[in-house]
């Protein structure tokens, strides 16, 4: 069985303002995440050659990853966040306050809602048909560092959880998820590497 690793980015100046999307950098504790994780993969997966990282094309992945050493990246775009189009930069708060439409429209259907000129979930979940081809087809272990939504779609197809959940599936910053799929199903590991 080869192991399938999931994390967020480490924290981004944007989570500590409470802000969605936004392509910044990480925070100082991000950045003590960054180093964390690379120490933890390059100890995981000592012996495993033909593993590779896996990103988005937003800078607090690729910062993330940065630091470990050894292994091939690779930038998906269909690893990118959930676009919140109009909403992009926002705190939800905000959207509250401004857009109390599109906030109720959200709360009431998480799943199917479409951010004005952005994604919905299933929108997500779609794009990310081709990346999950590509790790099917892996032999070797592979680490995903991507975002919050992309991760609840991903863990959610490998864990078997039900479509309507996705959204609301926990996915906490600065925790590894490693997915092992062997002949008896998938088993589930988790290192909370800080708070
Ligand atoms: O707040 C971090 C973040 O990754 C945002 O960029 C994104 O819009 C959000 O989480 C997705 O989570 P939710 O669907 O619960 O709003």
């Amino acid at each position: 069985p080869r192991p399938i690793l999931l994390t967020r980015h480490g924290e981004s100046r944007d989570n500590v303002r409470g802000r969605i999307g936004g392509d910044t950098v990480l925070s100082e504790k991000g950045e003590v995440y960054a180093k964390k994780l690379s120490n933890f993969v390059e100890k995981r997966l000592k012996n495993e050659r033909a593993a590779s990282i896996w990103t988005s094309t937003l800078q607090r992945t690729i910062l993330t990853a940065n630091q470990i050493g050894g292994f091939p990246k690779i930038q998906w775009r269909a690893l990118d966040e959930i676009n919140a189009g109009v909403c992009d930069g926002m705190t939800y708060e905000e959207i509250k306050k401004n857009m109390p439409d599109e906030y109720e429209s959200r709360k009431k259907d998480k799943l199917r809602y479409r951010y004005p000129r952005g994604e919905s979930y299933l929108d997500v979940i779609q794009r990310l048909e081709p990346v999950i081809i590509e790790l099917e087809r892996q032999r070797a272990p592979v680490v995903v560092v991507s975002h919050q939504a992309v991760l609840r779609a991903l863990y959610a197809y490998f864990a078997d959880r039900p479509l309507k959940e996705i959204p609301h599936i926990e996915m906490p910053l600065h925790t590894i998820i490693e997915i092992q799929m062997g002949v008896t199903g998938v088993q589930e590991k988790r290192y909370k590497l800080m708070d």
